[in-house]
This record gives C-alpha cells, structure tokens and sequence, in this order.
C-alpha cells in the first residue's frame, strides 16, 4: 500500500471513529487520542508496523462489551465491517481485528496474551491510559456512568478467575483499583510502558492511601 493511500484510510477511520464515539463515559474521543499517540510512541521504540498500530489504537474501543450488554466479539466485527468496506487487504484486516479482540483485561487471574509486537504496543498503550491520574479519573467517570458507590468498606475486592466473572462485577470504584489497576504496572510487555507505568502507579497508591485515610478520619 501506498503512504497517500494509508494516510487516506487512517483519515477516514478517524473520523468514523470520532463520530460513534463521541459521548461513551471514560471512552470519549480523547481517550482514543491519547492511546493512539502513545501506541506511535511505543511503536517507534519496538521497530512495530505504524499503520497497523494506528489503525488498532483507532478502533480499539469501537463497540465495547460493556456498553453493549457484554458481547465482546462486537468491536472486532464492527471494525471489520468498517475496514472491508476500505477495501484493505485481507491480512491487514484479520490483523488489526486480532488485536481488538485481544486487547482488554479479564480479571486478575485471566491471561491476555498477544500475538505481535503490534499488539503488545497497543495493549500498553491503552493499559497505560487506564492508570495515573487520568486512571484515576476515568475510572470514577466509569463508575459514576453505573451508577457505583465510591467506595464501600463491606466489600472486599475479589482477584476474578473468569473473563464472566469480572465483567458481571457491581462492586464499588476503590474495588477496581485492587482488580484491575495496581495490576497493570507488572502487566506491561513493552520495557518502555513499563518505566512509564511505574510513576503512574505509585501516584495511584498514594491516592488510595490517602483516600482510605481520610475515610477513616469519617468514622
Ligand atoms: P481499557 O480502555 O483500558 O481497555 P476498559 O475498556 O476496561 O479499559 O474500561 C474503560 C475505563 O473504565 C478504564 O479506565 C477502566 O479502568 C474503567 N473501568 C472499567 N471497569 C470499571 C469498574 N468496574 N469500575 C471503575 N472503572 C472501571
Ligand atoms: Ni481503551
């Protein structure tokens, strides 16, 4: 493929994404913005295929299952309608819909594995973008959206076993930091997300730390 006719088709995508986009609590525009330059970023370092990467950090979150009533093999079929209708070549297609449908955390105890050094890039940007302070506030932005307590010191957190198990979870906000968040940091494949991980991480700690002191000033 010509360079003219990649930057034609990831104008194109942009811009479909930005339109069904638009307005999803914790997966506005911006956060595809964010994971999708710092997917370039990791991209450059590990020698990755930058049209395949931007195309994945695009359409990454395009039908995500919990906001269509779990069904996780949504976004990849989306996407795939949306790229077959570019007329992409086919291993294009059936790469960039792998990493869709590989890309989420499952739980604590579920493995994510991916399969290229373009998976990996994409799957550490968007885990880093669910860290650090902006972590912080996507993740409160994601349980306000349903409606979750804060916090609630009757429900402990549970290390989830099953991809069905961690998403049937209603449990509160601060939950979510010892399920999924503080899991991130070591959950990184690229030795780059990893040294951008470790600050975000420690920030998140501190403000958890803080926000259980404070609590128990309330009791
Ligand atoms: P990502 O875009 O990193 O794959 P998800 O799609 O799982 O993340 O979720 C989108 C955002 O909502 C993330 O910042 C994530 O941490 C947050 N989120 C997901 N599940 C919960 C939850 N149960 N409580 C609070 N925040 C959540
Ligand atoms: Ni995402």
């Amino acid at each position: 493929m010509s360079e003219l006719l990649k930057k034609e088709v990831l104008k194109k995508t942009e811009a479909f994404v930005r339109e069904k986009l638009e307005g999803d609590s914790g997966h506005d525009w911006w956060h595809i913005y964010r994971v999708r330059n710092t997917a370039l970023t990791l991209a450059k370092r590990e020698k990755a295929d930058l049209f395949i990467v931007e195309l994945a950090a695009l359409l990454h979150d395009i039908a995500d299952h919990k906001f269509h009533e779990g069904d996780e093999t949504l976004g990849a079929k989306v996407a795939e309608k949306w790229l077959s209708s570019l007329f992409l070549p086919e291993e294009i297609i059936l790469h960039v819909c792998e990493i869709i449908r590989d890309v989420s955390f499952k739980g604590a105890k579920v493995e994510t594995p991916t399969k290229t050094v373009e998976g990996k890039v994409v799957q550490d940007a968007d885990r880093l973008d669910a860290i650090g302070a902006i972590g912080i506030a996507r993740a409160f932005s994601y349980g306000g959206f349903k409606s979750r307590e804060l916090y609630n010191p009757d429900i402990p957190p549970i290390q989830h076993t099953s991809f069905e198990a961690y998403k049937n979870d209603n449990g509160h906000t601060i939950n979510h930091f010892y399920e999924k968040l503080f899991l991130l940091k070591d959950r990184m494949n690229t030795d780059t997300a990893k040294r951008m991980a470790e600050e975000r991480h420690f920030f998140m700690k501190e403000y958890v730390r803080r926000f259980l002191e404070e609590w128990k000033e309330n009791e």
